[in-house]
Order: structure tokens, then C-alpha cells, then sequence
């Protein structure tokens, strides 16, 4: 072992960064960031949301411009003037992005080799392209359709043609932005063991993630970065998850959950033999105001079709709605909302957020008429605090309300989405993964938010891949398998165990 280390201290490193410092107008995103990645080695790179973790990634791919400081690339100088996204892809440099770099209306195939068709008397021989593809997705272990628009397939496919189109140039270094956020457990173990064969093949991952699980699961070493600056780098064998989480967030974090609210009022939400084709059969279900209702399911079990559904987003064939007991027929989300709907949506980017609009009107819009005086003049300024106080509250990291979420980091802009529906009065809250892609610290204020909630008699559903979390904030727990409902959990019976087994499709009954 000792032998293996020193042989690693003395190979030249894969990528070295030193004292980058990176400015956009008006923010100093990184500040004096120093870290190296070596032959075989996955650095984590961890912090807050808007630490600089996307940022320093695309300075190192060349996308962004270091304003100042040094890269080495396998132990030579790059020249920073000019590097580019291109010259970076020359050296092997990959990377799968936070966010979705895919177009949505070519096929997987076409996603993947866009950029690197390789044609033969101006054809391309799309057989050979997609042995190729076929190839990378065997090592994957992997089956996706590749001749669908990618806009069809689920959104751990889609990250699967991100990671083989990453793949595709055979990298040396390998940078996954939050490349697990929307996978499901098995997906994520699944990418382990690709990161694992990728080490032995001594290429260097850099693995951004707030799930400081699989820090400690997969990576060798870490660097933490806040506010753009370099807090701390180390081996992930000489601390705790506890020494970590003290690192990113400055502080040490004790009561994790808030408690359960278990003063419940009459049943607000009714579904019954709710079924959508291809989606879910036959659900009932009850959600009682002052009620945090859990769904539990693995991907493609039907969970965000049936939250779409009940938003009026997505299209119900037999079944009942029923609101304070009197059946309903909800066609759009628009419907939805009048009705005291809100919904923070499993894919913000698009049904979340407008992106050229700044973070005020995005928090506000669905709301003015809650800042309307005599019915006609809008108060803006109480829309302005309003939006300031419930962004406050999540610890957004901006420095304008008036500046456009587009420039905000991916998971600042959730909690924008997030803030948007805590300000409306609505009855009924239907969170599809509101934590995805949260820093550790938020996410406790999106715990207390979601109690807040139930102790003002909101009733709410919550869809979550974390066990813990589901466990943790809710009264009952349904669980649905390929679209049935599987088992509903409360009290004695609201243990990992007895979920996992029914996740799997196994029912202790039979
Ligand atoms: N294009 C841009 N223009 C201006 N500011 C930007 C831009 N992109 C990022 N920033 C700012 O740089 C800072 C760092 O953002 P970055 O996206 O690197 O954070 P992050 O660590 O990846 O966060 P997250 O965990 O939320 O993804 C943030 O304050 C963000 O608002
Ligand atoms: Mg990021």
C-alpha cells in the first residue's frame, strides 16, 4: 500500500491547478483555488451551492477564462490565452455538465457523434457510428434506445448518452457535474463501478456531488471550495462525514429533522383508482391537511407521472379527484393552480423556471395578486421583500434579486423554483425531489420549510430517492412498483427495510 502511494506521489499528474481566479462581472466566483489530480485518482470536488464547483470545471474544459492563475496538463504549462473547449477535448478532457447539454429532438445516436462525424465521400455510415455507441454502452452496461429524440427517453438515459458522448474521446481526466442528482440507487452504484474501471485504467475523475455518501463511497480524495475559495484538501479515508459537512458549511449539523406534524386536519386530497396508460394503475390515495404523504418508488415507477397527473399535467384515462371531498377534473396545470395547486416540478429548467427572467419576478410572478393594494396598484416593494425574505431564508447565493436566474448556479436556481411556491397560499404542495441537487445546509432549510408547511395545515406530497428524507418528514409513506401501489407505510412499519422490500416489488404478505 505504502509502495502504491509512493509510486502515485512520484507519477506526474493528470491535471494540476494552481491559484485560479476566476471574475464575472460583478462576482469573484473563484479566489486563489489551488488542486491536483493524479493517474487513477477521484477527487471530489464539494461545497455549497455557488461555492464555484461548475465554474471551476469549465475553466479547467476552457469554456470559462481563468482571470488568473495556472493549469498543467499532464505536467506541462497550458497557455491559458486561447485554451479552449476544443484544445481541452485535444488532451482528454472530458466532462458530463450539470446541466443537460443535449438536443432534445435528435436522437441519442445523433447526440452522442454530434461534432465527431467521421464521414466517407460525404456519408456518414451510421451503422459504424452505432456499433461504436453500442460498444460504450456494453462497457456501461447500459441499454438505452438510441434512435429515439432523447426528449422521450427518462432523464437517467439521457444522462447515460451524456456520459458515453463523454466517453466517446477516450479521456484521460473525467469531470461528472452532479452526474448523479437524478439517478435512482442502483444507476449510482452502476456509475461506481464504471468509476472504479475508469481508476484502474489510471484515468482521473473529478466527481462533484452533494451526497456526501458517495463521496466516501467512491472518491480518494477531496477539496472543498466556499465562496470560491480553497477551505481544505485531503485524503477522504482521513475524516468523517461529520469533518466534511463542518467544512462545507462552516458549522457542525445536529437535529437533522424537524419534527412530524401529528396535529391533522379532515382529508384534503383524494385519489381513487387513479390509471394512466403506461404510467400507473389503479392508485388511491388520501392526504390530509397538516399531512406530509411520501412516495417512495424506484425510476419508472410511476412517481412523477402521478404528481404530473394530479397538477393536471399529464392525462388520467379512469379514476377519481377528489378536493375536500368533492370529485374534480383537473385538464392543465393552470386549472390546477386556481384550484391551490403548487407543484415544484421534477425537471425545473424547464416547467420551473423562466430563464431570462431576474430571481424577483421568478419568486413573484405566480403570486401578485398577493401584493395588489385596493385591488389594482402593485405594491412592489412588498413584492420585493417578500421575495427577498423567502430567498433569505433558503440562503440564496446571489447578489441582486434583479440579476436574471440564468447566471445563478444549478442549484441556487432550484431554490428559486422552491421559493417560488412557499410564497403562494396554496393548500396543497406537490414536491417532486424539491432536495436534488441542494447543498447539505439548504437542505435542512427545506426540511424546516416543508414542516413549516404541515404545521400551517398545508397538505403536501413528497417525492424523494432518499430514503432517510421520506422517513425523516413524513407521516405516511406509499409506495408504488411499475406503476401499482405496492404498500403504504406509517407508523412501526416506516423502516428502510420494509420500503426497500416493497420498492424491489417484494410484499411481506405473500
Ligand atoms: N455565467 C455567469 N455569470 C455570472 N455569474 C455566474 C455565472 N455562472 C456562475 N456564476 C456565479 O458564480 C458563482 C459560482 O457558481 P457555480 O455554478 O460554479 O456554483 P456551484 O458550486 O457549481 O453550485 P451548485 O452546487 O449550485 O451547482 C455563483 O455565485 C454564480 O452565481
Ligand atoms: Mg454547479
Amino acid at each position: 500500500m505504502q509502495g502504491a502511494q509512493a509510486a502515485r506521489s512520484q507519477a506526474t499528474p493528470l491535471l494540476e491547478v494552481r491559484g485560479c481566479t476566476m471574475e464575472f462581472p460583478g462576482v469573484k466566483a473563484l479566489d486563489n483555488v489551488s488542486f491536483t489530480l493524479m493517474p487513477g485518482e477521484c477527487h471530489a470536488l464539494v461545497g455549497e451551492n455557488g461555492a464555484g464547483k461548475s465554474t471551476l470545471s469549465k475553466c479547467i474544459i476552457g469554456e470559462n477564462r481563468m482571470t488568473a492563475g495556472e493549469l498543467y496538463i499532464d505536467g506541462q504549462s497550458v497557455k491559458l490565452q486561447g485554451y479552449s473547449i476544443r484544445e481541452s477535448q485535444e488532451r482528454k478532457i472530458a466532462i458530463v455538465h450539470q446541466e443537460f447539454q443535449l438536443m432534445a429532438d435528435m436522437s441519442g445516436l445523433e447526440n452522442i457523434f454530434v461534432g465527431h462525424y467521421q464521414t466517407r465521400g460525404g456519408f456518414i455510415n451510421w451503422k459504424k457510428l452505432e456499433k461504436h455507441a453500442r460498444k460504450l454502452l456494453d462497457f456501461l452496461q447500459c441499454d438505452v434506445d438510441l434512435s429515439v429524440p432523447v426528449k422521450n427517453l427518462r432523464t437517467a438515459e439521457q444522462q447515460i448518452i451524456q456520459l458515453t458522448k463523454a466517453l466517446l474521446n477516450e479521456p484521460k481526466v473525467l469531470i461528472l457535474d452532479e452526474l448523479t442528482a437524478v439517478l435512482q440507487e442502483k444507476d449510482i452504484q452502476n456509475i461506481f463501478r464504471i468509476i472504479g474501471i475508469l481508476k484502474e485504467r489510471g484515468i482521473g475523475v473529478i466527481y462533484i456531488s452533494h451526497r456526501l455518501d458517495e463521496v466516501f463511497s467512491c472518491c480518494d480524495s477531496y477539496t472543498v471550495l466556499c465562496d470560491g475559495r480553497h477551505v481544505g484538501s485531503g485524503r477522504v479515508c482521513d475524516i468523517d462525514k461529520a469533518q466534511l459537512i463542518k467544512m462545507i458549511i462552516g458549522r457542525e449539523l445536529t437535529n437533522v429533522y424537524p419534527p412530524i406534524n401529528e396535529n391533522l386536519g379532515e382529508v384534503v386530497l383524494e385519489l381513487q383508482h387513479l390509471t394512466a396508460p403506461k404510467a400507473f394503475t389503479d392508485i388511491s390515495l388520501t392526504v390530509r391537511a397538516g399531512e406530509v404523504v411520501g412516495l417512495a418508488g424506484l425510476l419508472g415507477a410511476g412517481k412523477t407521472e402521478l404528481v404530473n397527473a394530479i397538477f393536471g399535467n399529464h392525462k388520467i384515462v379512469s379514476g377519481k379527484v377528489l378536493l375536500h371531498g368533492q370529485e374534480v377534473h383537473i385538464h392543465s396545470p393552470r386549472q390546477a393552480i386556481r384550484m391551490g395547486m403548487g407543484i415544484v416540478p421534477d425537471e425545473r429548467r424547464r416547467l420551473g423556471l423562466n430563464m431570462l427572467f431576474d430571481i424577483k419576478d421568478n419568486t413573484t410572478l405566480p403570486n401578485l395578486d398577493q401584493f395588489r393594494r385596493l385591488g389594482i396598484f402593485q405594491d412592489l416593494e412588498a413584492e420585493a421583500r417578500a421575495a427577498f425574505d423567502v430567498n433569505e431564508k433558503m440562503n440564496l447565493k446571489y447578489y441582486s434579486l434583479w440579476q436574471t436566474v440564468k447566471k445563478l448556479s444549478g442549484g441556487n436556481q432550484q431554490k428559486v423554483v422552491i421559493a417560488k411556491w412557499m410564497l403562494r397560499d396554496c393548500d396543497i404542495f406537490l414536491l417532486d425531489e424539491p432536495t436534488r441537487g441542494i447543498d447539505i445546509g439548504a437542505k435542512f432549510e427545506i426540511y424546516t420549510l416543508i414542516h413549516q408547511l404541515a404545521e400551517a395545515g398545508k397538505a403536501v406530497i413528497l417525492v424523494s430517492p432518499e430514503m432517510e428524507e421520506l422517513i425523516g418528514l413524513c407521516n405516511r409513506i406509499y409506495i408504488l412498483f411499475e406503476g401499482k401501489l405496492m404498500d403504504h407505510v406509517e407508523g412501526e412499519r416506516k423502516t428502510q427495510e420494509v420500503i426497500i422490500n416493497s420498492l424491489l416489488g417484494v410484499n411481506e404478505h405473500e
